[in-house]
């Protein structure tokens, strides 16, 4: 297949974003990427409430379309695809982002191509960094949690996942029980920065089991009732509130590293020709998370990819690009495409 120019739409939480992206499987660039966040809308709810994120979806698309097609300097003639995000999600973002990529394919007559938001953030690397398959890929987001062995665009063996919630939802969680601004991850991690990781010693679920399976919600029990023991008068000091964001993001980084290190045994069995862990995913971007994991990744002899921060939350590039390799694979959807709310890979 020669190169390809793709629209991408991404909806499928509380981020609105379009882009577009040329190139082939494994060498292809961003021209735009446009993202517009919605956390303001969802910040006096301490969540993000569906109702509102789709209203605002079903607003801001077609000016986030507008903006990626200046951006990129072409106008929609020049487009050979869409794609975007059918799920999984919340069903009411997912269905505005499929209306209105119909909507552009019907009336530019284009071909439209559905795609999975997980193998949008599991073929990252690809985008980012030419990676080949096949690679393991740790994805960490507010919503997901798992190993993959990454073959092909529609090609996925998962090792293991969370059992419970996901590690960016425990962030999230963390941030509303310490009064932290949402999303969590990111003020928990700078929070954390100026505490004593080793104040407070939080368990580290199931790491007496075998295997790469992972859970997070005895985290936040844990960090619910240290809160409580340690404030007075219902108020919490911020001394101990660092202490507690140090002591939660460390027992969520000797989990997710030691889970990682038993994923790499695993894959190391059946693809031992291409030594590469990649992460993906918005806790990804959590720095002391990166550099634990890359300490494992080269303990084991492994390569090491972490996609730039603005890559590892959700973005629509990753979903032009995963569109490209299906339409390169010959998977192209029509008018019949369906939002679907699950969706595992
Ligand atoms: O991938 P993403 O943008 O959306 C999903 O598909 O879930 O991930 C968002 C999640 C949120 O839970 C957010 O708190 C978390 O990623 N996150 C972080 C950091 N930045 C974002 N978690 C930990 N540390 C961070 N620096
Ligand atoms: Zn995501």
């Amino acid at each position: 297949m020669g190169e390809r120019v793709i629209l991408g739409l991404e909806s499928s939480c509380d981020d609105t974003a379009a882009a577009v992206i040329r190139g082939t499987p494994g060498a292809a660039v961003i021209l735009s990427s446009v993202v517009a966040g919605q956390a303001d809308l969802h910040a006096p709810f301490g969540g993000v409430v569906p109702e509102i994120a789709a209203r605002a979806h079903a607003e801001k698309l077609d000016g986030c379309v507008a903006q990626a097609l200046a951006e990129a300097g072409l106008t929609l003639d020049r487009i050979d695809a869409v794609a975007v995000t059918a799920g999984p999600g919340l069903i009411g973002g997912v269905l505005s982002g499929v209306m209105c990529a119909k909507g552009i394919a019907a009336g530019a007559g284009l071909p439209l191509i559905g795609v999975n938001h997980l193998a949008g953030h599991a073929l990252t690397p690809r985008l980012t960094d030419g990676a080949d398959y096949p690679y393991l890929m740790l994805l960490v987001s507010g919503g997901h949690c798992q190993f993959l062995i990454v073959s092909g665009p529609d090609d996925f063996r998962r090792l293991g996942g969370t059992i419970d919630d996901a590690p960016g939802e425990a962030f999230d969680k963390t941030a509303r029980l310490l009064a932290l601004p949402q999303p969590g991850g990111p003020s928990v991690e700078a929070e954390a920065a100026l505490g004593d990781p080793g104040r407070f010693p939080f368990p580290r679920p199931l790491l007496d089991r075998p295997g790469c399976d992972l859970s997070f919600s005895g985290l936040k029990t844990a960090l619910l009732r240290t809160r409580d023991a340690v404030m007075q008068d219902g108020r919490l000091k911020r001394s101990d509130r660092v202490d507690l964001c140090a002591g939660f993001q460390a027992a969520v980084t000797e989990v997710l590293a030691e889970k990682t290190r038993r994923a790499i045994a695993e894959y190391l069995v059946s693809e031992p020709e291409t030594p590469l862990l990649a992460v993906a995913g918005g806790v990804a971007a959590n720095r002391p998370i990166r550099a634990a994991l890359e300490r494992v990744a080269q303990e084991n002899g492994l390569a090491f990819l972490a996609p730039p921060l603005r890559l590892c939350t959700d973005n629509a590039a990753m979903i032009a690009y995963a569109g490209l390799e299906r339409m390169a694979a010959g998977a192209v959807d029509d008018m019949t495409l369906v939002a679907r709310p699950r969706w595992p890979l």
